[in-house]
């Protein structure tokens, strides 16, 4: 990135408005309170990922955000408008700037793939030329040119989730928001769904809500991650931060299985306290600049440790090295435990001790 391009993004920074900002929502169903104080807010072009245990308020949140359902306070603005309090003709129009796709499609088995997604066009109103024009133009987009004139039931799930996306897509929406849209899908499929989305995404500049249960389409397409519990933000960030390290015991439930673990004969084997020919067991979780360089090697220099790497992996999280490392500090001797975890720290994303082990177990 260029001087230039630092001074262009900061100056678009200040003075673009967000896409969508969501302040202090919250939402009561029945005796239930589904979401309580969300807030965040998404520039144009990002990608959020939204993950939390069933009945967290994933789905109300959506409904929300599309003006399907009203919120009990807060505010909701989606390109400078603020959609809370609008009458429903004015929200009609807002709503045409925000897509919709779902896990099981939702297409009308009556209607061709072309009808599907003409749908919203009759809706607002195109003439018949452009309809057909636009649709064709869709089609073709998410790859479905020759599919046409097919009804539903003669349509992959994957193919139906295209016919889906393009009729999200029709009206040109700036925002599109995806409830478990891969969910219905085998592995293959959903790979394909998340290519194309990816591709909407860089092509189109459509800014995205994602929610999921599959923490693969997270680490795959989003950017920013809210991570929700009991209706409240446990936790946001970018995905790099919170797949490298997450701060809330619900996000390290979810993650179960996408972040290197202890092996079981290692956490075994760990102890609280030093015990002669141990040495201290650090966890230390890395992204992006941290995952790279020398950092075993400096603390080798600074403190005359040897430090022996027992277990560990990095992965791509979107382009950057996500991961955590377990290292014990054999000869650590008279080294100053505190002093090596503040110096760890500012090296990683995060660091801890985890115990003491016999360095070559
Ligand atoms: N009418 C209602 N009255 C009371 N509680 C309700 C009502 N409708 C939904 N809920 C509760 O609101 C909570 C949030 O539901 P929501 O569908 O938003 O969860 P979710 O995060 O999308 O879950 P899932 O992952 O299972 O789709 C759930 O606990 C649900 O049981
Ligand atoms: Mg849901």
């Amino acid at each position: 990135m260029t001087q230039t391009d630092v001074f262009l993004e900061e100056r678009a920074g200040v003075s673009a408005p967000p896409l969508l900002d969501v302040r202090g929502i919250a939402r009561r169903l029945g005796s239930h309170q589904a979401l309580d104080d969300i807030s965040f807010s998404l520039a144009s072009g990002d990608i959020l990922g939204i993950i939390g245990r069933s009945g967290a308020g994933k789905s109300t949140l959506i409904r929300c955000l599309s003006g399907l359902e009203r919120v009990d306070g807060g505010s909701i603005t989606v390109e400078g408008t603020e959609i809370t309090a609008l009458s429903e003709t004015a929200l009609q129009t807002v709503r045409q700037r925000i897509g919709m796709i779902f896990q099981h499609f939702n297409l009308l088995s009556a209607k061709t793939a072309a009808e599907n997604v003409m749908l919203p066009l009759l809706i607002a109103g195109w003439p018949k030329r452009r309809r057909e024009e636009r649709v064709a133009e869709l089609l073709d987009l998410v790859g479905l040119g020759g599919q046409a004139k097919r009804y539903p039931h003669q349509l992959s799930g994957g193919q139906k989730q295209r016919v889906g996306i393009a009729r999200a897509l029709a009206a040109s929406p700036a925002l599109l928001l995806c409830d478990e849209a891969t969910s219905a899908l085998d592995p293959e499929t959903t790979t394909s769904i998340l290519a194309l989305l990816d591709d909407i995404n860089r092509r189109l500049g459509v800014t995205m809500v994602l929610i999921t249960h599959e923490m693969s389409v997270i680490r795959s397409l989003a950017r920013k991650v809210i991570v929700l519990d009991h209706g409240r933000i446990a936790e946001q960030g970018s995905v790099a931060e919170i797949f490298g390290a997450p701060r809330s015991d619900v996000t390290h439930s979810l993650l179960r299985g996408f972040r290197p673990e202890l092996p079981d004969h290692l956490a075994a084997a760990l102890r609280p306290e030093p015990f002669p020919g141990s040495a201290p067991l650090f966890r230390i979780d890395l992204a992006g600049e941290n995952a790279r360089g020398t950092l075993l090697f400096d603390l080798a220099q600074s403190f005359r440790v040897r430090p022996v790497l027992l277990h560990g992996g990095l992965q791509d999280v979107r382009g950057v090295a996500v991961g955590s490392l377990f290292v014990a500090l054999a000869d650590a001797g008279a080294a100053p435990v505190d002093a090596i975890l503040s110096f760890l720290l500012g090296r990683s994303q995060a660091t801890e001790l985890l115990g003491h082990v016999v360095p070559s177990a």
